[in-house]
């Protein structure tokens, strides 16, 4: 094969006589048909590669009246010979992670050539903003969707719009409130009655800039919100999640401008009294939380094999996040031709949510679709150990008073 004639400069041009196939697990596998032979590497370029398991969404396999396999496209109504897979193959010779995204990809990029059917996706907050195009993208390949939101009439309107979008959307709205530990508990037991397993639990609601505001549970908004109801769920639906599950948690760059001191993490420095309370300060060192308890997460569910990720959708994205005070709201809109759009936005959860390369790997924190460093103080240990106990005991004090 070596001296066969190369007929364009494309690397991935087979030379004569070989034909690109897929096996039934997803293996790309190239076959001589003059010499009937058969090799995972591709002839020219030695690489390995492998497709989605899935047809994508739309695709059905069926045979024709001479037993030859033929792919149907239900949507286009149009038929090929040639599997539709092969057009979203990936390289996997490769154990490194390949940057394949970046700033400006949009969450359709990274879903291309999937199907979600069957799959279910938990989305908080997911009637505005980041959360609802996260919902719509997943949903518009397939992906059932459990809208885990506080209000009924804006999430229905949203769920409505999506269903005029796409009619054969899976949309399932479960009320919960984030501010309250007893709607969250609720809210679980709901979604163990109705559902068996859940693949991507995305831990998206958030608020930033609040005035100082006490929940109904006695506890400072962003905190309860942000991250403490987060973490109260994520415990009661971990019999739905298995090998199969990542759990996603939206974060912030600005988790790099915490000042939660290293140790000892006290509860009065997670949950501030309004003397010590700064909105911004808050937020950033709420945000950490976030990659913290990502981290001790995928450190605690190693062994069931579940992934574990925390990320950065983009910088001041034009979305409701600004809507407590009238400042923010300048600033997000000035800067809004500048930033990430939502479809950009939300790429970076659906990545990390969807990414077959991702697969195996857990406890990492992502930015523009790809791997990046949190700052230090995120990969200290003892204060992710620290914060899970006293998250446990904030939530046992709570649950012993109602
Ligand atoms: N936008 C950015 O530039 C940016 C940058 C970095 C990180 N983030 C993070 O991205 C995530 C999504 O934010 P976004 O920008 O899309 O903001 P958003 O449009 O304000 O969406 C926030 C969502 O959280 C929900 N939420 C807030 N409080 C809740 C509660 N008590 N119970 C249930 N749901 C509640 C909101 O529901 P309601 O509408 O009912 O309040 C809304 O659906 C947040 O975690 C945020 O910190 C955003």
């Amino acid at each position: 094969m070596d001296h066969c004639h190369v007929e364009t400069d494309s690397e991935d041009e087979l030379p004569s006589n070989w034909e690109e196939r897929v096996s039934a697990n997803g293996f790309i596998h190239y076959v001589n048909v003059e010499k009937n032979q058969i090799q995972l590497n591709h002839p020219r370029t030695n690489k390995m590669k492998r497709v989605p398991v899935e047809l994508p969404y739309n695709w059905k396999k069926t045979v024709d009246a001479d037993n030859k396999v033929i792919y149907i496209n239900e949507l286009e109504n149009r038929e090929t010979k040639t599997d539709p897979r092969l057009a979203f193959s990936q390289e996997f010779a490769n154990d490194k992670l390949r940057q394949r995204f970046d700033s400006s990809t949009k969450a359709v990029s990274i879903l291309y050539g999937k199907n979600l059917t069957g799959q279910v996706a938990l989305v908080t907050g997911a009637s505005s903003g980041i959360g609802y195009e996260t919902a719509r993208s997943l949903s518009n390949f397939g992906c059932e969707i459990i809208f885990a939101c506080r209000n009924e009439k804006v999430t229905n309107e949203k769920m409505k719009a999506l269903e005029v979008e796409n009619s054969r959307a899976k949309l399932n709205f479960i009320q919960v409130d984030l501010t309250n530990l007893k709607s969250c508990k609720e809210f679980c037991d709901k979604v163990k009655l109705q559902y068996q397993h859940i693949n991507y639990l995305i831990l998206n609601a958030g608020v930033f800039g609040l005035p100082y505001y006490l929940t109904s549970d006695g506890l400072e908004t962003t905190f309860q919100v942000c991250h403490l109801s987060h973490f109260y769920i994520t415990q009661q639906l971990s019999s739905l999640l298995n090998e199969n599950s990542r759990v996603v948690i939206v974060s912030s760059e600005s988790h790099r401008f915490a000042s939660l001191p290293a140790l000892p993490l006290t509860k009065e420095i997670l949950n501030p009294p309004p003397a010590k309370y700064w909105s911004m300060l808050q937020y950033n060192n709420i945000k950490l939380c976030n990659i913290l308890f990502a981290m001790e997460l995928a450190k605690k569910w190693q062994s069931r094999g579940i992934s574990v990720f925390a990320l950065h959708p983009g910088n001041l994205v034009s979305t409701n996040l600004s809507r407590h005070w009238w400042f923010y709201k300048v600033i997000f809109a000035a800067v809004k031709s500048f930033t990430k759009n939502l479809e950009q936005a939300a790429s970076t959860t659906i990545y990390c949510s969807i990414a077959d390369e991702l697969k195996g790997l857990s406890g990492l924190y992502f930015n523009n679709c790809y791997i990046c460093q949190p700052s230090k103080l995120s990969l200290n240990e003892n204060l992710a150990t620290e914060l899970w106990n006293l998250s446990d005991e904030i939530i046992n004090e709570i649950l012993q008073k109602t």
